[in-house]
């Protein structure tokens, strides 16, 4: 696997890269400090004096559940929060003609048992192609105050080219939307909504943790297994992440290979433009669906999304 930190090579090479497993590093940019400031002042504004990170410390579990389902779709459909992911893009030297965005999701992990469902789901390994994203799809993720290697994200490595047996037969994004994904803010204690999951055991080593500042970011691709990192210590972790799609590969289906995804449905009808936030082609999406948006009803870009779990 390949790391590539700060690296200026032209986006259609990058992507090429992060199709073979490859990783991209960056530093610090101006549209993602933004991004990072604009969360910080809607969660300082959410949790009025506490301190942020500390809030298990004093407040229940099914009070701050219900504070983040709150503040997590503010955040997600702030006009703002696309603005920064377009300012984002362009410092990065993504063509905003052809590449679309998803809303960007905050993330909680906060230490031990606090609360790891539901709204702030703590996440197995999982790759997000298990879960209907495309493979072409690109995943961006940045920290929002610091963050150490006892609490943070792991990618696991060895999965790049070692199939997984899992639950992603089972799942279909469509259906997830209808019926689950509305009442995330219910799950508290535990989670009983069906996730794709590892079905045999995971050897977590080797395993990546990258640890960066706020407003520094990592790039990586749907296919990488990746999973939360059980918060050890007694600092809440808060991250921001989206994905995107270039829509050469879209029509190409270009992308990571797919060596043990087998959900149905897709989540091409998320993605944004990154110009003018119109969807995808119709016929593009339309070469990625199989007949279950029918079904279960396309929620493409439905604004009531609170996306408290979406991988
Ligand atoms: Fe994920």
């Amino acid at each position: 696997m390949n790391i590539f930190i700060d690296s200026k090579i032209s986006d259609d090479d990058r992507r090429k890269e992060l199709y073979r497993g490859s990783i991209f590093f960056h530093r610090s940019c101006v549209n993602a400090e933004k991004l990072c400031q604009l969360a910080r002042d809607l969660i300082a504004e959410s949790f009025g004096s506490l301190d942020p990170r500390k809030v298990q410390e004093s407040m229940s579990a099914e009070k701050s559940a219900e504070i983040l389902s709150v503040l997590k779709p503010k955040f997600i459909h702030h006009p703002k929060a696309k603005e920064y992911i377009q300012g984002m893009l362009t410092e990065l030297g993504c063509d905003l003609q052809k590449t679309y965005f998803d809303v960007p999701r905050m993330r909680t992990a906060f230490p031990g048992d606090y609360l790891k469902s539901g709204i702030a789901y703590a996440f197995h390994p999982h790759r997000d192609t298990w879960y209907s994203a495309p493979f072409c799809q690109i995943n961006w993720w940045m920290p929002i105050y610091p963050i150490s290697p006892e609490n943070c994200m792991a990618i696991h490595p060895r999965y790049w080219y070692q199939p997984l047996r899992n639950g992603s037969s089972g799942y279909n994004y469509h259906q997830w939307n209808l019926e689950s994904r509305q009442n995330a803010a219910q799950h508290v204690k535990t989670d009983t909504r069906i996730q794709p999951k590892p079905e045999e055991p995971v050897e977590l080593d080797p395993q990546f943790r990258l640890i960066c500042e706020p407003g520094a970011l990592y790039q990586f691709s749907a296919a990488q297994l990746h999973s939360t990192v059980p918060n050890s210590t007694d600092l809440t972790r808060y991250s921001i992440d989206f994905r995107t799609v270039h829509l050469d590969d879209v029509w190409t289906r270009t992308g990571a290979p797919n060596i043990d995804s087998a959900c149905t449905g897709t989540t091409m009808g998320d993605y944004l433009n990154g110009m003018d936030l119109s969807g995808l082609p119709a016929e593009a999406i339309a070469l990625y669906q199989d007949g279950t948006e029918c079904q279960y009803g396309s929620s493409a870009n439905d604004p009531k999304k609170v996306a408290g779990v979406r991988n």
